[in-house]
């Protein structure tokens, strides 16, 4: 059931969370039984009360009551639109009406997008670049960090509480029982990698760049505070570092990441064949299956091969191309694990005649991954092709645990 949740996180400063475990698909595409929070700041400042971020449209009506248990809305002189996605702009239009014409503090680009959705906004404050400003007689830093994931966002530091506001960097799915992010989680990490894979892995190296922005800000930090799941408290290179790895695709956790599809089980034979010689390698394998009872699960294959050491993909050929459901896979590699070069082998079986391999081959290319070989069979593979994979995969493991760091 959707429920919000309001607390004074600061001396003044408030985070209004919605927890949202009625969206089953995220963006229209992201499975996350695990559900997803919309945060939004409220701040009590010299002059009045200053927003940042709202809650996706559909919650408006929660997010005004949730205002209400604080303030009056009208009291409201700010809303600070660190991202213009319509999951933390939704409620603008609702605020707008209740404040009664509050100015709303964004990025050029993020104002034309917001005017082409909600209409007129009233006053608008522009904010580009790097810049301090004052929001309702309080001295914030605002900082553009393009493409974290549309081209207008900015993160908002409050030097009176050393708070950043960072929207979607730093943020997650799940739902956190309490409102902290808990790096010693791995089922917290595993959430926050997969949002940053599945929502923000096309822009990996702009990630990278936000990082720095932040170190190169100079500023003390006591609270990382993302507009999605827990608020990082504490010494903030912890997430800095975390979504450093995320965004790069370090090995975290090892291992091999197996995605494969099989119809009538010839592709699942050569799966198990080389599972025995992992095995035989001391190589740990996390395995995700589409068949004909289960289409497997993109977006965990996704995040869990983020993590490892090396990706195997194993397809069937399927009219006379790879089988749709790895074509899907292999969109997904090409757009959001381009640029960490991943170590990758794959394996394609055919009956007749196959451009399978050629293509599976291509499209690892375009990703820019390391390729450990690709290996086409008709029915089964030999066990010379299987221990070829499986020396390579072994190898990449090796140069992950001999790696620094
Ligand atoms: Fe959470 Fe890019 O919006």
């Amino acid at each position: 059931m959707v429920k919000y949740q309001v607390r004074e996180i600061d001396d003044g400063v408030w985070l209004l969370r919605l927890d949202d475990d009625r969206t089953g698909f995220f963006e229209a595409a992201w499975s996350i039984p695990e559900g997803i929070t919309y945060n939004s700041y409220l701040l009590r400042a010299p002059d009045g009360f200053v927003l940042i971020d709202t809650w996706k449209g559909a919650y408006s009506e929660q997010f005004i009551d949730a205002l209400r248990e604080v303030v009056d809305p009208r009291r409201i002189t700010h809303v600070v639109v660190n991202h213009a996605e319509p999951d933390h702009t939704g409620g603008i239009p609702a605020v707008i009406r209740e404040a009664g014409g509050p100015k709303i503090v964004v990025h050029p680009s993020g104002g034309r997008v917001l005017r082409a959705k909600y209409g007129e906004l009233g006053e608008v404050v522009k904010v580009e670049g790097t810049k301090r400003i004052t929001i309702s007689g309080e001295e914030f830093l605002v900082a553009h960090v393009p493409w974290v994931h549309w081209p207008e966002t900015v993160f908002t530091y409050q030097p009176s509480r050393r708070i950043l506001y960072t929207c979607d960097v730093f943020g997650s799915y799940s739902i956190p029982g309490g409102y902290l992010a808990d790096p010693s989680d791995p089922s917290y990490l595993r959430s926050a990698e997969k949002y940053l894979v599945t929502v923000m892995g096309h822009y990996r190296e702009h990630v990278l760049r936000a990082v720095e922005k932040v170190r190169s800000l100079g500023v003390s930090i006591s609270r990382v505070a993302p507009s999605h799941g827990g608020v990082w408290e504490g010494d903030p290179e912890v997430p800095m570092k975390l979504f450093e790895d995320f965004a790069r695709g370090t090995p975290r956790l090892g291992g091999v990441a197996l995605a494969y599809v099989t119809m009538y089980g010839s592709v699942e034979g050569a799966v198990s064949m080389l599972n025995g010689e992992l095995i035989k390698r001391g190589i740990s394998v996390s395995s995700f299956a589409a068949n004909d009872v289960d289409r497997g699960s993109p977006e965990d294959f996704m995040t869990r091969a983020n993590a490892a050491s090396a990706v195997v993909l194993a397809t069937p050929t399927y009219d006379s191309e790879v089988h749709p459901r790895m074509e899907y896979l292999l969109y997904l590699i090409r757009s959001k694990m381009k640029g960490t070069g991943k170590p990758v082998a794959a394996m394609v079986s055919y009956a007749w005649g196959s451009n399978a391999a050629k293509r599976v081959e291509n499209a690892l290319r375009e990703a820019d991954l390391r390729i450990l070989g690709v290996e086409s069979f008709r029915e089964r593979p030999t066990p010379e092709q299987v221990a070829g994979i499986a020396d390579a995969v072994a190898e990449a493991e090796r140069g992950r645990s001999i790696s620094p760091g």
